[in-house]
């Protein structure tokens, strides 16, 4: 029976850490505003941006909301970002992703200014993220590492697989795991014998995005399993990227979808944004 890492738990302890840091800032007259932008009116983004904007007033943080039509042009959400750059009231800038395919993504994320980039996703975030000095931190490994670590599950010394390189979990994922002194592996679609490489990790990291992917023939026993993915089927039934049925009996502690890494990218983003008030 494994250990079911309880990320709906962390993440409201992290939220009340949080609210009562909003309360003391605001004593100093610290005040924070998000600037939230969705382009478009996809369902999913309309769901992610609602439950961010709601978390920010939950502990006493603003949020303006930009709800840009699907024909807006780079150029118009550029001039919106450099607007939001320059008010000194907006601490933190967070564009939803992904963007109409019309939109240069990277160009938009670079124009945010870095200092009020609270996704982490800006290249001076993520090459400060890579030489280990201050900046903010990309959300959902951020938030894998807090459950990590309150969950008491030690990572230094660990081999640590990811499986995965995208830009805002696998890579940041594998950096921030070096950084606690894991040793890593990344690995991607493309890497020739995957089971018997995860079969070696310690504490396996799946951020694949392909649903119920890794079943027990991927996991050493004992192993400890966080499965970033988030599916959902016909019958609105969440699942991820691991086969939780199959791997959870002989692990020692596993994320479940829902309730595991995905309330935390939320948590991280509201300790961002503090941070950015700060
Ligand atoms: N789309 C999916 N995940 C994210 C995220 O963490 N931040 C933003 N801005 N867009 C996303």
């Amino acid at each position: 029976m494994a250990y079911i890492v309880d990320g709906k738990k962390i993440s409201a302890e992290i939220k009340e850490e949080l609210k009562e840091k909003v309360t003391e800032l605001n004593k100093q007259g610290k005040e924070g505003v998000l600037a939230v932008i969705q382009v478009g009116d996809d369902p999913a983004s309309s769901v992610y941006v609602r439950n961010k904007k709601r978390a920010c007033e939950y502990i006493g943080i603003k949020s303006l909301s930009y709800e840009l039509p699907q024909e807006t042009t780079q150029e118009e959400l550029t001039a919106l970002i450099g607007q939001l750059n320059e008010k000194d009231e907006v601490k933190g800038i967070l564009v939803q992703l992904p963007l109409p395919s019309h939109i240069d993504e990277d160009e938009i994320i670079t124009s945010i200014a870095p200092s009020k980039d609270v996704d982490g996703f800006h290249p001076e975030n993520v090459g400060a993220l890579l030489i280990g000095q201050p900046g903010y931190v990309s959300c959902t490994p951020a938030g894998i590492i807090q459950l990590l670590k309150r969950s008491d599950i030690s990572i230094e010394g660990k081999h640590c697989v990811v499986v995965g390189r995208s830009n805002i979990v696998g890579k940041p994922m594998a950096v921030l795991m070096l950084r606690e002194n894991a040793t890593v592996t990344i690995t991607h679609s493309r890497t020739k014998n995957l089971q018997e490489i995860c079969k070696q990790a310690d504490i396996l990291i799946v951020a694949i995005g392909k649903r119920e992917f890794i079943d027990s023939s991927y996991v050493k026993e004992g192993a400890v399993v966080i499965d970033v993915g988030i599916h959902r089927d016909e019958n609105n039934k969440l699942s991820g990227d691991v086969d939780f049925a199959s791997v959870e009996p002989i692990c020692s502690a596993i994320t479940p979808v829902p309730g595991g890494v995905g309330p935390m990218t939320i948590a991280m983003l509201l300790h961002n944004c503090v941070e950015a008030m700060i």
